[in-house]
């Protein structure tokens, strides 16, 4: 008799967890229960989503990407700064906005290896996203500086307008640079004695013109000096150090 009871409870008590736990119906009201399961707080910027889980989540398949489209598609500025603008085609969000961290922890985090796994994972779904493509290749040699993973992206698409070589050094900056950081530790700059300067630096565009030798030449004091022997009248500390000349005020 007793183990029968047992069985009777187990199974009411079953039925109403699976009820509370699988309903769409939970997602949208919010119990005590379903308070304990959060993981953590929401970011501050979607505190006043605390009460609306199903804003995000499906009870079915978790997170939804289309569920935060809905709420930030046409976010212009995004849209249109070079390194985010894949935002108009990325098919994956929770990767890198994690949540649940707490409202003083910023829901952003850039992750290029999760970047890289969404575009190939896009690359198999759709039969050949085009505009992944451009930021997506399929094989380069292997870098010392990216993991595997990052290997197939595009750097330049996203990262073309922060190149500071005035692309001398080409476009494929993985060559040169990880993902976290611009510097590199082991960069120790060319002795000022060099003479390669203009290898690795462009000169700006007016020392191309009249000003080049009315001003430029002058205050340096080197009337003959071309413009590609830059260390003719540069220094490098900084452009604005000026060979024999002392640091140069603009104006
Ligand atoms: C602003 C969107 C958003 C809202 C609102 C939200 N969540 Fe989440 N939640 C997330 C994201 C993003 C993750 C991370 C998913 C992952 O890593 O797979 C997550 C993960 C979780 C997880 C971990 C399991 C899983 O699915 O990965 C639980 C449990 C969870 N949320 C519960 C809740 C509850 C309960 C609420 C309402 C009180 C809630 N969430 C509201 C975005 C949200
Ligand atoms: C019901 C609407 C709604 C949903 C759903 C929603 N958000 Fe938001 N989100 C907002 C609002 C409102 C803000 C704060 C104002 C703003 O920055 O636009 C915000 C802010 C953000 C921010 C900026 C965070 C910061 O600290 O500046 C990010 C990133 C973001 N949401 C990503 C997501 C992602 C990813 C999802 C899906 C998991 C999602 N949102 C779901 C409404 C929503
Ligand atoms: C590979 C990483 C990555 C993925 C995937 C990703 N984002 Fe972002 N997101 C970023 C980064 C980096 C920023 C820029 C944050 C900054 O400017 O500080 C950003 C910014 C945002 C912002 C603007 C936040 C603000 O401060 O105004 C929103 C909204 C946003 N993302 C929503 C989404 C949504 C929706 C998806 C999925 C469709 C998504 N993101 C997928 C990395 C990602
Ligand atoms: C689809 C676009 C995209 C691709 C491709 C991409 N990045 Fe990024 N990268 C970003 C975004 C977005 C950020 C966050 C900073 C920002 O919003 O400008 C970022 C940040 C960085 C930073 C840190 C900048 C800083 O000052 O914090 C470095 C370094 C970097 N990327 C290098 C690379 C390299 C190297 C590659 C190629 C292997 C690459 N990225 C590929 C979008 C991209
Ligand atoms: C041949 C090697 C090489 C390549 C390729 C290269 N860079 Fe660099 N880059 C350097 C070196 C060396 C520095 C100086 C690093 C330092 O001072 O720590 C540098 C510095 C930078 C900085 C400034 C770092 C700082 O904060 O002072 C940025 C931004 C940058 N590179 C972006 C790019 C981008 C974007 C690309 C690809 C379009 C690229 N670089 C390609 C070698 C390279
Ligand atoms: C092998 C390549 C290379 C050579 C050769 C080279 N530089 Fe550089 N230089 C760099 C890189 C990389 C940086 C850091 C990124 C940047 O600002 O372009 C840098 C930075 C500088 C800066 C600092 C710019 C700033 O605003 O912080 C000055 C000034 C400079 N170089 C001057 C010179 C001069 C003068 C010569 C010749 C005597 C020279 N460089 C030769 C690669 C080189
Ligand atoms: C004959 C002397 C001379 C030569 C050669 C020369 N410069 Fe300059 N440069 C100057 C002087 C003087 C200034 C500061 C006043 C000015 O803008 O004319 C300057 C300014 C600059 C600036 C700062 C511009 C700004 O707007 O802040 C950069 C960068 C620069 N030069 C790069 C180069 C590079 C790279 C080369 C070689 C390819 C080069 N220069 C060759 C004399 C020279």
């Amino acid at each position: 008799m007793k183990g029968k009871w047992i069985y009777i409870v187990a199974s009411i008590l079953f039925v109403v967890l699976w009820i509370m736990t699988s309903s769409e119906f939970a997602l949208k009201q919010p119990s005590t229960w379903q308070r304990l399961a959060e993981p953590g707080q929401l970011s501050a910027a979607h505190a006043h989503l605390e009460n609306n889980c199903a804003a995000c989540h499906t009870s079915v398949t978790g997170i939804q990407t289309s569920k935060c489209i809905v709420c930030h598609a046409n976010n212009e500025s995004l849209l249109q700064r070079q390194p985010t603008s894949f935002h108009a085609s990325i098919s994956s969000c929770k990767e890198c906005h994690l949540e649940h961290q707490g409202r003083g922890k910023r829901a952003t985090s850039m992750d290029h290896v999760m970047l890289a796994k969404i575009g190939l994972r896009q690359l198999k779904d759709d039969d050949i996203n085009s505009e992944l493509m451009t930021w997506s290749k399929l094989w380069v040699p292997p870098h010392a500086n990216i993991t595997p993973d990052e290997v197939v992206l595009n750097c330049a698409t996203c990262h073309s307008n922060d190149d500071q070589h005035f692309q001398l050094f080409g476009q494929d900056c993985a060559q040169c640079h990880a993902t976290d950081k611009w510097t590199i530790a082991e960069f120790r700059h060319p002795s000022p004695n060099s003479m390669d300067c203009a290898q690795c630096h462009q000169a700006p565009p007016s020392h191309y013109m009249m000003h080049f030798k009315m001003i430029s030449a002058r205050v340096a004091g080197r009337p003959h000096a071309r413009v590609d022997q830059c260390f003719q009248c540069h220094q490098t500390t900084s452009w604005n150090d000026i060979l024999g000349a002392g640091w140069y005020k603009h104006h």
